[in-house]
């Protein structure tokens, strides 16, 4: 299976050059399963809760899903692509995913990062894993790579391929998608953007180098820090559903969920303190 991803720099506000843009490029690229960026249509750095709400897009019929769709019949490939979406008065950061039969499946992003809190929900769909024929692909955006249950819970969904639109800015993430990667089985494919936005006065600069990583945390291949990039590589998703990591471990069935269940964080630092001691 070809899997790939666009790195763009997108024009805040600019949704036709920028859809355009990543249309153009796609046209050229011979793959089945396209990454973009998180938030690709519109940019990233809203000001206001309005202007949130007048860039996004309802899906499937907002314009963007709408041309991405097209491209996909013509193109006969997938595309995972990341927008703002509006739906009753609300927006949400999500990511859309499109084959040559329309829409299969939104997104919107479970853990917002910084102001983003101020422009969008909290996703409300929680998180699915989508068959492709090819390849089962689950979705999460950006910061959602902060909280490694979210990749678990896709790899145990049945996940080979974490699609990974990103808008980064904190530069740990294409180190820390290689040890999701490792600790999964599966592959992922980072999609983020490149550029700087200064529309308060704060300036972001994003740090491209979008990768795709193997099941055993292979980098195959990593962007430029600064440049559009469109890359290609050949990979056989089924690889990931091999979790047998010796004969004696199993990935998944080795858990041992009665010693690591989900609890509340501990503020009780003394308590904490006498634990390490005692050990
Ligand atoms: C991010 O989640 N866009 C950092």
């Amino acid at each position: 299976m070809k899997v790939g991803f666009l790195q763009t720099s997108p024009l805040f506000g600019k949704k036709d050059e920028n859809v355009l843009n990543a249309i153009q490029i796609i046209k050229q690229m011979d793959a089945d399963l396209v990454v973009l960026p998180e938030l690709f249509n519109t940019g990233y750095q809203f000001t206001s809760k309005d202007e949130a709400l007048a860039l996004a897009e309802t899906v499937p019929d907002g314009q963007t899903t709408r041309a991405l769709i097209r491209l996909s019949q013509e193109k006969h490939l997938y595309i995972v692509a990341g927008l703002a979406e509006r739906e009753k008065g609300c927006c949400y950061n999500s990511a859309v995913l499109v084959g040559p039969g329309g829409l299969i499946g939104c997104y919107r992003k479970l853990h917002l990062f910084y102001h983003e809190k101020r422009w969008f929900e909290p996703g409300n769909l929680g998180l699915s894993v989508y068959d492709i024929g090819q390849a089962r692909v689950g979705i999460m955006i950006c910061f959602d790579w902060f909280f490694p249950e979210v990749a678990r819970y896709l790899a145990l969904k049945g996940a080979d391929i974490i699609c990974h639109p990103a808008n980064l800015v904190l530069p740990y993430c294409p180190q820390a998608m290689i040890t999701r990667c490792i600790e999964n089985r599966v592959f992922a494919v980072t999609a983020n953007r490149t550029g700087v936005e200064k529309r308060s006065e704060e300036t972001l600069t994003f740090i491209g180098t979008s990768q795709i990583v193997g099941t055993k945390g292979e980098v195959f291949c990593r962007a430029s820090s600064d440049r559009d990039e469109a890359i290609v590589i050949e990979c056989d998703p089924k690889n990931a559903r091999d979790k047998q990591i010796t004969p004696q471990n199993h990935l998944f069935n080795d858990r041992r969920l009665q010693f690591a269940v989900s609890v509340e964080p501990s503020n009780d630092h003394d308590h904490q303190k006498s634990l390490i001691k005692d050990h």
